[in-house]
């Protein structure tokens, strides 16, 4: 069983260069389907979520080459397979065959997609879109089938009754290749979306609006190679800003971008940490004796992220005081906040808000990781409490989080992964 074990009492401090964006780059290497030619992408970090994806497109007969951060993917011998369970169900992404199949081959069977446990996580928004261009969903086994009658997909007009990245995303790769004109309203406006785009353009299409509500995809005959840098990943980037805020630290996260992170930073400024934007950075630097509680509510972006939700509980709870978090994106995303109480953080949940009260000193524990960004915050706790914590299930972090722990050693933290025999599944 692979840990990491960190000895708490280092304030982070110095520079962190933050890797491709994760929820980016597992929508970018499907999309490469479409292409029929060769798509270079820059800036891809070697995580498992990134290995999986290869092995998959490998299997359906595309060319992958690893050169240093770059994937070089030649799809040209992508066979229209099916795609049973097996590595499909490891990952959330594994969804986004769906719609790079439909959109080149008119039809799709892939398993149901995996990915972190946050309650549920319905597809009905990705299927309706689907139908809406003459896809039919029939249940093959324990995969789905997606096809149209003959016809190639038509463009339609859509819109999500909520506001979804993966359901935004599936009907730009299914709409990239159909026939006339697709608009989707009350879109994700994730820059992870507008990622997705930048590439397909740069392939071909004809996609606008991204960033946006409302896109607008006209349909082209066929896609062409490009060369793509992945956008930075803002999570990871987070991720470092609440480490160092944490622990009264002083770090540089390097090329961070100010507007893919604005309501994270307001809220650490209204905790009291300095956030300031350099020439080649965003500096974070804090008093740990000054942070003030607040109030966070979770939104699709521009608003809170989600995904910064379980970071942000650690450092509420370096806060004297009583901070609320709601968590509104998804059912049960407070799964850390068990293991954080192992440690000493004072907690309850009731329905969709946690109430955390901060500011005591907290001690090392065995925890375990319950899902991707809460295995980091465990990791983060370790930073601020006494002793040794060991932070084990670390397949969570080992998908979205490239070398973490070395980030984290070479901004002087105490942390290193080990091998334990121990009971632990
Ligand atoms: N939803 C529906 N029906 C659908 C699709 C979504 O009701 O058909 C609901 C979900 O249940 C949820 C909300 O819509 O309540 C938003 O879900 P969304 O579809 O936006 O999430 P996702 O595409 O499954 C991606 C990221 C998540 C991130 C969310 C929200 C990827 C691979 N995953 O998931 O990332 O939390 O968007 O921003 O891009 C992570 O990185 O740790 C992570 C979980």
């Amino acid at each position: 069983m692979k840990k990491i074990v960190i000895n708490g009492g280092h304030p982070l401090k110095g520079e962190v260069t933050i890797s491709g964006a994760k929820n980016s780059v597992v929508a970018l290497i499907p999309a490469t389907i479409l292409a029929d030619d060769i798509v270079t992408l820059d800036g891809v970090p070697d995580i498992s979520d990134v290995a999986s994806l290869i092995e998959i497109m490998t299997i359906m007969g595309a060319k992958i080459e690893r050169k240093e951060d770059s994937l070089i993917i030649d799809p040209r011998g992508v066979k229209n397979m099916p795609m049973p369970f097996g590595k499909i169900n490891s990952l959330r992404a594994s969804y986004y065959f769906y719609g790079s199949l439909l959109g080149r081959y008119g039809q799709a069977t892939v398993g149901l997609p995996g990915g972190c446990d946050l309650g549920p996580r319905p597809i009905d928004l990705h299927l309706k879109a689907f139908e809406a261009m003459g896809a039919a969903m029939t249940m093959d086994g324990s995969s789905m089938k997606l096809a149209t009658d003959g016809k190639p997909l038509q463009g339609a007009n859509i819109y999500m009754d909520t506001v979804s990245v993966g359901a935004t995303i599936n009907t730009i790769l299914a709409a990239v290749k159909a026939e006339g004109r697709t608009v989707i309203e009350n879109a994700a406006r994730e820059p992870e979306i507008v990622d997705l785009a930048l590439l397909l353009n740069k392939m071909g299409a004809n996609v606008k609006g991204a960033g946006t509500e409302t896109l607008t995809i006209v349909g082209v005959e066929s896609l062409h190679g490009a060369n793509h840098n992945v956008v930075q990943d803002r999570i990871e980037a987070g991720t470092f800003m609440i480490g160092a805020a944490m622990t009264g630290g002083d770090v540089l996260i390097e090329d961070a971008i100010w507007e893919h992170n604005r309501p994270l930073l307001s809220k650490m400024q209204e905790m009291g940490v300095t956030v300031t934007e350099e020439e080649n950075g965003i500096r974070i630097q804090s008093d740990i004796s000054k942070l003030r509680p607040v109030t966070v509510k979770t939104l699709p972006y521009p608003g809170f992220p989600t995904d910064m939700q379980a970071q942000f509980t650690a450092l509420m709870a370096m806060a004297k005081g009583e901070s609320t978090m709601i968590e509104t994106v998804f059912e049960n995303r407070f799964q850390h906040l068990e293991e954080m109480r192992r440690m000493g953080v004072h907690s309850d949940i009731m329905r969709d808000t946690a109430r955390i009260v901060g500011g005591e000193s907290f001690q090392g524990a065995e925890v375990m990781s319950t899902d991707l960004r809460a295995s980091a915050t465990l990791v983060l706790m370790g930073l601020v409490a006494e002793g040794e914590t060991k932070v084990s299930k670390l397949s969570h972090l080992d998908r979205g989080y490239y070398q973490f722990h070395e980030k984290l050693v070479a901004l002087g933290a105490d942390v290193k992964r080990v091998e334990e025999e121990d009971d632990e599944n």
